[in-house]
Formats: structure tokens, C-alpha cells, sequence
């Protein structure tokens, strides 16, 4: 039978999620490890909905990161492969469902195929407001500030906080409240460096290809029992009930 979702309290804005351990799940079933990815992606589908029915209003999923090219080819070669393939496959459906993609990353290094499906994506989706979709890819937290910190440079302007953060990859949404990582790591492999500095950190033993709606209801209310301080006390929290840093 199926379990009753929680009752949620506070629902994050935005979460975050690391989809880690798609290669064990394959290597338990002696599959390639791209079988894994492709499984990946439907817990992706399945966490798109699932997010947007729970009222989570932007969803950040790193898909690729910048350490990933050091894998195998084939390996490497597959993920391409699978990114081009989802990109036809799923964009009517996400425009269907009111998503907003964005594809946050680096576009050196993609082939000119990708590059144009990543394009056209986003210009498809471009009018949708139920819910934003970042998909990181070719994305590492570093390259973020380095590439943020140029285009301050470049501009002229003084590097601030607040500079270096409009011309952050992730500038057109607010930071994530809620970061998850699947595959039982407890460590962030390089993603948001920057936009983390206040996010909750849930780690889920789950393994991303397994990753339901019971797994994510887990980490949501694990999240609405959290307080979040800010630097603040608990005092000053407790009078002023906020869960946002603004
Ligand atoms: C995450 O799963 C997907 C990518 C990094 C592209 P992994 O492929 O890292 O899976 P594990 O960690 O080897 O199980
Ligand atoms: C992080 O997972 C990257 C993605 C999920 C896309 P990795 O599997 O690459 O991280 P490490 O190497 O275990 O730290
Ligand atoms: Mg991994």
C-alpha cells in the first residue's frame, strides 16, 4: 500500500540535489554503468514531478561535473549520449508540466550538438513559472567563482560579495535552502561552493536510480525540523520565526 505523504510544515524553496551512486546501483545488478545513468535519468523524471507537486518552486540537479570528464570515455561518451537523447525526449513533457530549464555550466567542450539542444531547451521552456529547473552540467563550484570573478573583472566593477554574486551561474535564483546528496557520501564534489554557505545538508544512503517519493519526503521533513539560524541565536530565531535568510 501506499504510505501517506507527511504533512510539511515548511516546504524548501529551493533544493539542491548531488544524484550520486548511479554506478554502484549498475555494478549490483552486472549492468555497464550507463545503464545506471539511463536509470538516473528516470528518478530525475520522477523527482521533477514530485518536487513540482510538493510546491518546491526551483530544483538544482548536478548531472556532470567538471572531475567527471577524467572518467572513462565510454563512460563519458555515454553520459553525452543520454544528456542529447533527454533533451529530445523530455523537453515536451517539462513544457508541458510548466518547467523552466536552465542548463547551468560550462558549454566549453560539448559538442556542437549538445550545445544547440541546451539552447533550444531553454529558449522551449523560457515562458513556463510552475517550477525552475537547473541542470548542472559541465559544472563545478570553482569554475563558478572563477568565471563569476572574471566577468566582475572584466566589467570593471569592484569585487564584492554582492557583484560576485549577480554574476554567479545560479544568479536568477535565490541560494538553495536544502542541499541533498544520494549515495550515502557526505561531502559536496566541487557543486555549489558558493551558494551553499546556508543550505541544510541532507545526506541519503539511497542510491540516486532509487530515489522515490518516499526517499525525497524524508529529506523534506528532515529539513522542516531543522533551524536555521543564520548566524543568529536561537533566541532571536524563535521571535522572529523565519526559515529565509532575507
Ligand atoms: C552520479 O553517479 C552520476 C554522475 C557522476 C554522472 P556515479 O556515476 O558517480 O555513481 P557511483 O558514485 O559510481 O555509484
Ligand atoms: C558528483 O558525484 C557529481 C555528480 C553527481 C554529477 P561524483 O561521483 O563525481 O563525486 P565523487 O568523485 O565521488 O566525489
Ligand atoms: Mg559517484
Amino acid at each position: 500500500m501506499k504510505k501517506s505523504r507527511p504533512n510539511l510544515p515548511v516546504v524548501p524553496h529551493h533544493v539542491a540535489i548531488v544524484m550520486d551512486g548511479n554506478g554502484r546501483w549498475a555494478h549490483r545488478r552486472l549492468l555497464p554503468r550507463v545503464a545506471g545513468h539511463r536509470q538516473g535519468v528516470e528518478a530525475l523524471r520522477r523527482c521533477i514531478r514530485a518536487c513540482a507537486e510538493r510546491g518546491v518552486q526551483v530544483l538544482t540537479v548536478f548531472a556532470f561535473s567538471s572531475e567527471n570528464w577524467n572518467r572513462p570515455t565510454d563512460e563519458v561518451s555515454g553520459l553525452m549520449d543520454l544528456l542529447a537523447t533527454a533533451l529530445t525526449r523530455e523537453v515536451p513533457e517539462l513544457k508541458a508540466s510548466g518547467i523552466r530549464l536552465h542548463f547551468v555550466g560550462s558549454r566549453t567542450g560539448l559538442s556542437e550538438r549538445v550545445r544547440a539542444g541546451l539552447a533550444a531547451a531553454e529558449v522551449e521552456t523560457s515562458t513556463n513559472s510552475r517550477m525552475v529547473l537547473n541542470v548542472c552540467f559541465n559544472y563545478g563550484g570553482r569554475w563558478d567563482i572563477a568565471q563569476a570573478a572574471a566577468r566582475v573583472a572584466s566589467a570593471g566593477e569592484p569585487i564584492t560579495e554582492e557583484s560576485l554574486g549577480k554574476a554567479m551561474s545560479l544568479a536568477h535564483v535565490p541560494d538553495p535552502d536544502l542541499l541533498i546528496r544520494t549515495g550515502g557520501e557526505q561531502r559536496i564534489s566541487n557543486f555549489l561552493l558558493w551558494q551553499c554557505a546556508y543550505s541544510e545538508m541532507f545526506f541519503s544512503e539511497h542510491l540516486w536510480p532509487e530515489f522515490d517519493e518516499a526517499a525525497l519526503d524524508e529529506a523534506l521533513l528532515a529539513f522542516a525540523q531543522r533551524e536555521r539560524r543564520f548566524g543568529k541565536t536561537s533566541a532571536q530565531v524563535a521571535t522572529s520565526g523565519s526559515q529565509a535568510l532575507a
